[in-house]
């Protein structure tokens, strides 16, 4: 069981740094919302250990420098992880649709925004599938409903407290991110918004994902996908893995 909205999340006070209390909260909850088979890792762009230009990738070179930054925090979480695998020394380039080549046996995912990157690795003899997505948690405002959700999605959003709308839309909006990154690797496909239904359950902090799309379900044997999330004042964290066939 995994509670939906951490009430120890970091609060705004004078003089904390909102940064480091961020960080310190996704390394106490984003592990707990995976099996303990995978290893996680947060890492900030600011941190002297990132290394700057990112490798060589000519797209990157030419970025500006917040995404070179957001790029090789995002690795930089990716090693953290990978060294807790006992993995060193890895280079995860950039696939043909940008998602990350892991090393061979390893399945993954990252996420970075405002500062912060999260990545989260596995063996894939344990572990099929990783999908993970971070964003400020009132990031999704109202105008974006109709582009992003179902009818079912607005009409349970539209059901929820004024003030808590953007919490839930945003945390649907992640839930649909973090299965996305899930099933590319696994079936080289493009999901629109559209082509997913998530139902939440505020209660347990999980949420259940109805695919959409016919390919993705051929491919993955399945309609249903199962995440779980953590909502806090500042971020929003979705988390999905699949278990290799027979063990889900
Ligand atoms: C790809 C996408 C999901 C990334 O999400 P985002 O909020 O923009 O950015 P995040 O920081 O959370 O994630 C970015 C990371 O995702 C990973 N990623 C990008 N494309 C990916 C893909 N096709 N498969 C797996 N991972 C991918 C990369 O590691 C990337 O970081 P990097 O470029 O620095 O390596 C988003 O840009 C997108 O295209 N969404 C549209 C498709 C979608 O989400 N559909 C939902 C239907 S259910």
């Amino acid at each position: 069981m995994h509670p939906p909205i951490n009430k120890a999340a970091p609060s705004h006070h004078a003089g904390e740094d909102d940064m480091a209390l961020s960080q310190q909260w996704l390394e106490r909850v984003g592990p707990a919302l995976f099996p303990p088979q995978c290893a996680l890792a947060v890492q900030r762009y600011d941190s002297p250990d990132i290394l700057l230009p990112p490798p060589n990738d000519a797209a990157l070179n030419r970025a500006i420098e917040k995404r070179q930054r957001e790029f090789s925090a995002g690795r930089a979480a990716a090693a953290t992880a990978l060294s807790r695998l006992d993995v060193s020394d890895a280079v995860i380039a950039v696939g043909e649709n940008r998602n990350p080549r892991w090393p061979d046996g390893i399945v993954g995912s990252i996420t970075h925004t405002a500062g912060l990157a999260v990545a989260v690795v596995a063996r894939q003899e344990k572990i099929l599938g990783l999908g993970l997505d971070l964003e400020p948690t009132e990031a999704v405002k109202e105008a974006l409903w109709e582009s992003l959700f179902n009818p079912t999605e607005i009409k349970w959003l539209s059901e929820k407290n004024r003030e808590q709308q953007a919490r839930w839309a945003t945390l649907i909006f992640c839930a649909k991110e973090s299965f996305y990154k899930l099933q590319y690797p696994l079936t080289g496909q493009w999901v629109g918004f559209h082509e997913a239904d998530v139902t939440v359950s505020l209660e347990t902090g999980e949420f259940l994902l109805t695919c959409l799309q016919p390919l993705v379900i051929e491919k993955l044997s399945r309609t249903r996908f199962a995440g779980r999330f953590a909502s806090g004042p500042i971020f929003t964290l979705t988390a999905m893995h699949l278990e290799p066939a027979g063990k889900s």
